[in-house]
């Protein structure tokens, strides 16, 4: 059985990495020549905890990556995995995963498989039947379900567990009508995830299901995000006793009830988008969605809003802003809330200095010399009036008065509450956590 790989970015890649480790005949396609040149030494393009060692191992058994379309002709499965962003407006930007389509579609004329293309980016509602089915049939003059399988795979890896979560899946969403390609693939996927769930339905509700997935997850961000705002006006309330305590109850669960600056990163903020501007699109009025996002919006203002509370006017204030990447153990910055904030301390004036573990080439490229980039935490910390702790990097953690020593005003904002538990000789104030 031979596989390919459409889009070797944090999904693509991933997959990859694990299916040809694994041992499987893995071809991995990217439009982009140089980033294909790059992965071919065994070097992943982007950080991802793990990632690189599965591709060394699969590239020393059958893996081939290229730029070149026609190797897809021979696949068995071909897994489309390119980036569906958002448009102005917010609504999903369809334009690059029809163009991949578009090739996949003319490369399926000269297959002589019947492959299965399952479709991993996030689409929304009735893009595989409306748009992806009919260029896929028009560009091969094949039919969907008789000559080829097309089948609707979404995708709820997390980067930086991206390796685990691709190998360890919770489910395995699968959706199409019950053909002789649906039960090939429930069978791949049975041998390679024994014990995860198989979920088969219909398209829409595979492309729904992902929606319905990364909406309730920023939910229950902005959920805890409102909570600690109202912490922080209550004289020694602590958001993460209240979190722990109610992750408890298992009809709530723990996870993603970490009081922040608001949630980033490539899906949540443009799924959310793209799924308001879909059900607006459809007469759903969104009430709950929008106050979700409307919450993430003013978080933001509320970190803006305690710096000035110890800085007052922000014009030539020395800033420190510690992690740009939207998470810890990745160097991805899309739509990461450090760079937003960023954006509007330059605004104000303040001159910013960052440090970040493994964002500082992509945090370059959206801010070249406007702001200054720091080696080292001390670096960072020499000399400003105010720092703020926007990414959980485990190294903050370790954050004491030795290193605070060094700051010309030693005023400490924790986004994260990394240093709550530490007897600390500075102005110290944190998000979710009531001031006695
Ligand atoms: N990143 C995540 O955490 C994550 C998680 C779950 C689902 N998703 C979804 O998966 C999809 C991919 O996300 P990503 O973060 O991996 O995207 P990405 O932007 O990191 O990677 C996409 C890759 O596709 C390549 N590409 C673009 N056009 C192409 C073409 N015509 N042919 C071949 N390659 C092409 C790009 O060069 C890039 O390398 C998106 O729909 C996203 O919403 C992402």
């Amino acid at each position: 059985m031979k596989i390919g790989v459409v889009g070797l970015g944090f999904v693509g890649l991933s997959l990859t990495s694990v299916l040809s480790s694994k041992g499987y005949d893995v071809v991995g396609i990217d439009i982009d020549k140089e980033k294909c040149k790059k992965i071919i030494t065994g070097i992943s393009p982007f950080f991802e905890p793990e990632l690189e060692k599965g591709l060394k191992k699969g590239l020393k058994k059958k893996l081939k990556i290229s730029d070149n379309f026609s190797l897809i002709n021979s696949c068995d499965f071909i897994f489309v995995t390119v980036g569906t962003p958002q448009n102005m407006n917010g609504s999903i930007d369809l334009s690059i995963i029809k163009k991949a389509i578009s090739t996949i579609g003319q490369s399926l004329k000269k297959n002589k498989k019947k492959p299965i293309i399952f479709v991993k980016s996030t689409v929304i509602p009735g893009t595989m039947k409306k748009i992806i089915l009919p260029i896929l049939e028009k560009k091969s003059n094949k039919k969907a379900g008789k000559d080829f399988g097309l089948i609707s795979n979404p995708e709820f890896l997390q980067e930086s567990s991206a390796i685990r979560d691709t190998k360890f899946p919770h489910v395995v969403v699968l959706g199409d009508y019950q053909t002789k390609f649906m039960k090939k693939a429930k069978i791949f996927f049975m041998k390679l995830h024994p014990n995860v769930p198989i979920i088969i339905t219909n398209h829409e509700t595979a492309e729904m299901i992902k929606y319905a997935n990364n909406s309730f997850l920023a939910t229950k961000i902005s959920f805890i995000n409102q909570l600690s705002n109202i912490c922080q006006k209550i004289p020694g309330a602590n958001i993460d006793d209240i979190a722990k305590t109610i992750g408890l109850d298992p009809r709530i669960g723990k996870l993603f009830l970490d009081a922040g600056p608001g949630y980033g990163g490539s899906c949540l903020p443009k799924d959310m988008k793209a799924l308001i501007n879909f059900a607006n699109i459809s007469g759903i009025n969104t009430t709950l969605l929008n106050a979700v996002e409307e919450v993430n919006t003013k978080q933001l203002e509320q970190i803006i809003s305690l710096t000035k509370q110890k800085l007052g006017n922000l014009a030539s204030k020395k800033i420190t802003i510690l992690g740009t990447a939207f998470k810890p153990d990745t160097d991805d910055i899309r739509d990461s809330i450090a760079i937003e904030l960023i954006k509007k301390l330059l605004k104000m004036k303040a001159k910013i200095i960052i440090h970040d573990p493994k964002a500082i080439e992509n945090t370059k490229k959206v801010f070249g010399d406007k702001i200054n980039y720091a080696k080292t935490v001390r670096d960072a910390l020499s000399k400003s009036q105010c720092v703020i702790i926007m990414t959980q990097w485990k190294q903050y953690k370790k954050l004491n008065n030795n290193e605070f020593k060094y700051m010309e005003k030693k005023i400490v904002i924790d986004c994260r509450r990394m240093l709550i538990e530490k007897q600390l000789d500075v102005d110290y104030l944190a998000i979710g956590l009531g001031k006695e």
